[in-house]
C-alpha cells in the first residue's frame, strides 16, 4: 500500500483539504509535514463541515491514525483550541500524535509577527501573523523551543529563560513593545503541556511501521508551492516549506518510500497576502470568480485574489515537485462562465518567456500571454466521470493537462467528498 503526498501547487487553498478528506477514507494514516496555523483545510464529509488548520484532515476519518509532524509549528493554544471545538462535535483524539521534535509557537513569535508586518508598511507581506515566520526562523537559528521540551517543565523554564532574554530584548529594544513574563508563559504552557503529554512522542517510528506493514499513509500538504520559501514568490511567501522535496523531511521518511505525489491546482488561481500574481483579474471577472467561489480566507477572512490558470507557473510547480498526476479543485466555479482563459506564457520586457522567473521584480513585469477557450452552460457538480462533462470542460481540463504534462487524477466538481470525479488512481 502506498505513500501518497498532497501538494498545494499555487499559492495555497487549491482544496487540498478536499482531496485528503477523500483519500483519508481508506487511508491508514494522515501525516501533516510543514506550516502551523496559517494554514486553513475546509472539509465537508458525512459528519459535517470542519475547518482544521493544525490537526491533519484525517482527523475527520474515523479509525485514521493522525500525526503532526516534525516539520509544523505548533502553536498549543491554538491546538487545544481546535481540539476542543472537534471534540465538541464527536471527533476522537485517540489516534492523534504529535512529533516531539516540532517546533513550538511562543507567544513572542506572534507579537514579533506583527511588529515585523508593521515595520514593512508598503512592503508588507500580508502573514496571517500567527508567529509562522519568526517561529521558523527561530528553528533554523537554534533558538527554537520544541514540543517536545514542554514535557519537563524545568528543561522548558531553562530552555525560555533563556530565549525570553533575547526575545525581551528584540521587543523592547527594536521594537519599543513590552517585554512579556517568564512566569506568565511558563505558567501558561506547563498548563498546555498537562493536556498535551499524552499525545506528545517520538513519531518516526510510527511512521516507519506503518509504512513497512503496508499501510496507506497520506502526507497533507499546508500551503502551496509558489510561497515556497526556495521556489516561491521571495519574499513574498511563507517560511517553511510546502513541497514534495519537504514532505519526506517534515514527517520524517527518506524520500524513496513516497508513492505518489499528487499536486492540488485550482481550476483558476487565487492568492491571499501580497506578491506579484501574473494572472490576477482586477475587473468584475476577478470579482465574479471571488463571489461565486466565495473566495475569502479561511484563517483570515481576508477576500482572496482570484486570476486565470497560469500553466507557467504550473509547470514550474510541476518541475519543482515532480507530481506523478494532478487534482484539478473547483472545475464548479467556472460554470456558467461565457469564455475562460488560460495563461500559457509571459511577456516580459517585449519578450515572450515560458519559464516563471525567479525574481519578483521580473515576475511583477511579465504580462500573461492568454488563450481563450469556450466557457460550457451546463452545472457540474453532478457530474462523476470525465467523460459526462460538458464537451467545453472536457476541453479545458484536456488543455491543461497537456499544458502541465502531468496527467489528471481527480477532478473536484463540488467541496463535499462525493463531488468528486475520478479520473484514474493517483498511484
Ligand atoms: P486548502 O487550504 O487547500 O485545504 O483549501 P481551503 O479549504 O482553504 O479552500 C478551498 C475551498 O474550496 C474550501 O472552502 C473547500 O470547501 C472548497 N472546495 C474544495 N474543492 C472544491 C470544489 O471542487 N468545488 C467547490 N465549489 N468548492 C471546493
Ligand atoms: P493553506 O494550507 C493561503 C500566505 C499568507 C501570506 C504568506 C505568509 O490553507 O493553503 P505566513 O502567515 O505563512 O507567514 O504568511 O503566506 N499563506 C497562505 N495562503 N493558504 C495558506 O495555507 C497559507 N498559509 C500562508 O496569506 O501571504
Ligand atoms: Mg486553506
Amino acid at each position: 500500500m502506498p505513500v501518497i503526498a498532497v501538494i498545494g501547487a499555487q499559492w495555497g487553498d487549491e482544496g487540498k483539504g478536499k482531496v485528503v478528506d477523500m483519500l483519508a477514507e481508506r487511508a491508514d494514516m494522515v501525516i501533516r509535514f510543514s506550516g502551523g496555523d496559517n494554514a486553513g483545510h475546509t472539509v465537508i464529509n458525512s459528519l459535517g463541515k470542519f475547518a482544521v488548520s493544525l490537526v491533519p484532515s484525517g482527523i475527520l476519518s474515523p479509525g485514521t491514525v493522525c500525526v503532526m509532524g516534525n516539520g509544523m509549528a505548533i502553536s498549543p493554544a491554538v491546538l487545544l483550541k481546535e481540539m476542543d471545538g472537534l471534540a465538541g462535535r464527536g471527533i476522537d483524539f485517540g489516534g492523534l500524535h504529535i512529533s516531539d521534535r516540532a517546533n513550538l509557537i511562543m507567544p513572542y513569535h506572534r507579537l514579533i509577527d506583527g511588529f515585523e508586518e508593521e515595520t514593512r508598511g508598503e512592503q508588507a507581506i500580508g502573514t496571517t501573523r500567527r508567529g509562522i515566520g519568526p517561529a521558523f526562523a527561530d528553528k533554523v537559528a537554534r533558538r527554537g523551543i520544541r514540543v517536545g521540551d514542554l514535557l519537563d517543565p524545568v528543561v522548558f523554564r531553562d530552555r525560555l529563560a533563556q530565549v525570553l532574554e533575547y526575545k525581551n530584548a528584540i521587543i523592547t529594544k527594536v521594537f519599543g513593545g513590552e517585554a512579556l513574563s517568564l512566569d506568565d508563559i511558563h505558567r501558561e504552557y506547563c498548563g498546555y503541556a498537562e493536556r498535551l503529554a499524552p499525545y506528545i512522542c517520538e513519531t518516526t517510528r510510527i511512521i516507519a511501521e506503518a509504512i513497512d506493514r503496508g499501510d496507506e499513509v497520506l502526507l497533507e500538504g499546508a500551503q502551496g508551492t509558489l510561497l515556497d520559501p526556495d521556489f516561491g514568490t521571495y519574499p513574498f511567501c511563507t517560511s517553511s516549506s510546502p513541497l514534495a522535496g519537504s514532505s519526506a523531511l517534515g514527517a520524517g521518511i527518506g524520500p524513496r518510500r513516497i508513492d505518489a505525489v499528487v499536486g492540488i491546482f485550482k481550476s483558476y488561481c487565487s492568492r491571499v497576502g501580497t506578491g506579484p500574481f501574473p494572472t490576477e483579474l482586477k475587473d468584475e471577472m476577478g470579482d465574479l470568480i471571488r463571489e461565486r467561489g466565495a473566495e475569502f480566507g479561511t484563517v483570515t477572512g481576508r477576500p482572496r485574489r482570484c486570476g486565470w490558470f497560469d500553466a507557467v507557473a504550473a509547470r514550474f510547480s510541476h518541475r519543482v515537485n515532480g507530481f506523478s498526476s494532478i487534482a484539478l479543485t473547483r472545475l464548479d466555479i467556472l460554470d456558467g462562465m461565457p469564455s475562460l482563459k488560460i495563461c500559457t506564457g509571459y511577456e516580459l520586457d517585449g519578450k515572450a518567456i515560458d519559464d516563471f522567473p525567479s525574481s519578483i521584480q521580473s515576475l511583477e513585469r511579465c504580462r500573461p500571454i492568454l488563450e481563450e477557450l469556450p466557457g460550457w452552460t451546463a452545472p457540474t457538480s453532478d457530474v462523476r466521470q470525465r467523460d459526462a462533462l460538458p464537451p467545453e470542460a472536457q476541453r479545458y481540463v484536456d488543455r491543461i493537462e497537456e499544458l502541465i504534462s502531468s496527467p489528471v487524477s481527480i477532478i473536484s466538481v463540488g467541496a463535499a467528498r462525493e463531488q468528486t470525479i475520478i479520473c484514474r488512481d493517483v498511484v
